[in-house]
């Protein structure tokens, strides 16, 4: 796994090609991403249906070597927790308000051996979480509204950012802080700045030629001294 200051790259494979998802996974891989974001819909809690854990299987038999971050956009959760988790996944987060007992999701998919996160929409304030935000492994932000790759990054998101970096560091806790949408090269320095260390990135490389040269020049934006960065 390619760390530079512990901050990861995760592609979302909903921007792959599904025709060769295998391919494209171990492509990425290859280019240095740090895990696989899984954007798993069901056509109820969001207007878009993707992928099941059988999928999540196949890439794990395939042997995939970074963790499988799986972003669970369904309703209810605690079923396809179960699933996933079975499948092979690393991280399985969660919409709070597709759950009818948070705490109890979380412990599940403790349970199964999995790392717990809560995904919160753009509009979902922060304080929806902070009683259980010391159980989580990862907290991942939506920068844009989710059920679809391509979407345009929505700039009040960043205020949250900077807040729940305050809150994980206030107390010293080991959580990942991901966002997800519409993330590029030329925002994602502003969104490390605000205080995320992992970034989920669909279009913005499976829409390019040379995961290789993306995913470096990435990497070389993110870890520019401040005063050469883009303006
Ligand atoms: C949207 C998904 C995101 C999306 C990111 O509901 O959760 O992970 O695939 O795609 P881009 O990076 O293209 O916005
Ligand atoms: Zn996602």
């Amino acid at each position: 796994m390619q760390v530079s200051n512990n901050q990861f790259i995760a592609p979302s494979i909903l921007s792959a090609d599904f025709t060769r998802l295998g391919e494209e996974v171990d492509a990425v891989v290859a280019a240095g991403a740090d895990m696989i974001h899984f954007d798993v819909m069901d056509n109820h809690y969001v207007p878009n249906l993707s992928f099941g854990p059988m999928v999540l299987r196949a890439l794990a038999r395939r042997g995939v070597s970074v963790p499988l971050d799986v972003h669970l956009m369904v309703e209810p959760v605690d079923e396809l927790i179960g699933q996933f988790a079975d499948a092979g996944a690393s991280f399985i987060s969660f919409h709070p308000e597709a759950s009818r007992h948070i705490d109890r999701s979380l412990e599940l998919v403790k349970q199964r051996g999995c790392k717990a996160g809560l995904v919160l929409n753009p509009a979902t304030p922060l304080s929806l979480i902070e009683p259980v935000l010391h159980k989580l492994d990862i907290l991942l932000l939506m920068s844009v509204n989710p059920g679809f790759g391509g979407q345009a990054f929505i700039p009040y998101v960043l205020d949250k950012v900077r807040q729940a970096r305050a809150l994980i560091d206030e107390y010293s806790l080991p959580t990942r802080l991901e966002v997800d949408g519409g993330i590029k090269i030329d925002n994602i320095r502003a969104i490390a700045d605000a205080g995320a260390d992992t970034f989920v990135m669909g279009s913005a490389i499976f829409g390019t030629p040379d995961y290789a040269q993306t995913l470096a020049s990435i990497r070389q934006v993110l870890s520019a001294p401040a005063e050469f960065r883009l303006a």
